[in-house]
């Protein structure tokens, strides 16, 4: 089969597109015919070495992907061949990745696709849709009537929180870069989208909730927390999930005399059972429609080293090329 691996960590030229041998599902294994794979940022992490990841090589990239079940063991019950599916959080703890045109996956990480949603939109909404849902329900417990504010809602996971923390009921702020991308959190459903290279960004937030924001979630890996607790309201949760080598100052007064509280995200580190229920309310709101994928553009997957590039430009380097996800087709 092909597919996009590396051979040693380094830049986008190590992502080699050739063949490799198609896998045979295991027990509890599901063969995937892969329609559909997308590009997230620990991708880009893990092909360069900026974490460290324990990598057998050839050592396929990719964390998520939608597609067809082709073949599935005696021992699986909850799919059969002809479902289509879509899986995060493989790549990982010994699970090889997914740029490929076959992938053999355990069962568990497995989820339906609705009806009538595309593959592409199914796996652009995966891990970073999953990491949205823990977040917003598992960790902050957002209620309906509370004010969340998220830094960067034109993202990957930023254009998901917005969109399911209205869903949960809650009054959304963001930010993004560019006006364009400030329409399009609007259009995602944010009450309130400041363009951060052109307006107070703090001022917006204190005029739009004079009393705090109850939830704050940060998506860049360089936290500000005198600022962030100084706009959360009493009680006001922080979600982190980026930034490994980020050692910010943190004000421990001014936080704990609001009875805040500080939630570290690692999507990965969620079970399947617990990733399940994420995928079961990201497949509801799918199928009713409230939710919908951002992507910014789809690649024959033979580009995967250019689109590695593409993503690490935007993301590490800031460069804020893309509006979106982008979805590789195998
Ligand atoms: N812990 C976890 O479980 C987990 C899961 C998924 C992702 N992550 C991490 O979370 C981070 C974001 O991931 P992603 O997939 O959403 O990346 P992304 O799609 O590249 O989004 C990055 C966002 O940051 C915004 N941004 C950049 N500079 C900003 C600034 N100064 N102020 C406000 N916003 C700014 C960008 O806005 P513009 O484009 O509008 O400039 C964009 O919306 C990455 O570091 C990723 O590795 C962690």
């Amino acid at each position: 089969m092909k597919a996009a691996y590396i051979n040693q960590i380094g830049t986008p030229e190590v992502v080699i597109y050739g063949d490799l041998p198609t896998p045979k599902p295991s027990r509890r294994q599901c063969l995937i015919k892969v329609a559909a794979v997308d590009v997230n940022p620990i991708d880009v992490y893990v092909r360069s070495g900026a974490i460290p990841a324990k990598l057998t090589f050839p050592f396929i990239l990719g964390r998520d992907l939608a597609g067809m079940v082709v073949e599935a063991s005696a021992s699986v019950k909850d799919f059969k061949v002809g479902d289509r599916v879509w899986a995060t959080s493989q790549g990982a703890d010994g699970r090889p990745g997914t740029f490929a045109e076959f992938a053999a996956v355990d069962h568990r990480w497995l989820h339906p696709i609705p009806e009538g949603v595309s593959d592409d939109d199914a796996v652009a909404l995966s891990l970073v849709g999953v990491t949205a849902q823990l977040g917003l329900v598992r960790n902050a417990n957002l209620k309906a009537g509370e004010i969340l504010f998220v830094n960067g809602g034109s993202g990957g996971v930023g254009s998901c929180v917005v969109q399911m923390a209205k869903i949960l009921g809650a009054r959304v702020v963001t930010t993004a870069g560019t006006d364009e991308k400030v329409a399009a959190c609007r259009d995602l459903g944010a009450d309130l989208a400041i363009n951060y290279k052109t307006h107070d960004v703090v001022a917006a937030i204190k005029g739009f909730a004079p009393e705090g924001v109850n939830v704050w979630w940060e998506t860049l890996r360089e936290p500000d927390f005198d600022r962030t607790v100084a706009l959360l309201a009493t009680r006001g949760r922080m979600i982190i999930m980026a930034g490994r080598d980020a050692r910010p100052p943190f004000p421990v007064g001014p936080f704990y005399v609001k009875d805040c509280s500080l939630h570290g995200l690692a999507m990965f580190n969620a079970s399947a059972r617990e990733q399940r229920t994420a995928a079961n309310a990201i497949n509801r709101w799918l199928a009713e429609g409230k939710l919908r994928a951002r992507i910014d553009r789809v690649l024959p997957l033979a580009q995967a080293a250019e689109a590695h590039r593409l993503q690490e430009e935007s993301t590490v380097h800031k460069s804020g090329a893309l509006a979106g996800k982008i979805v590789l087709k195998p």
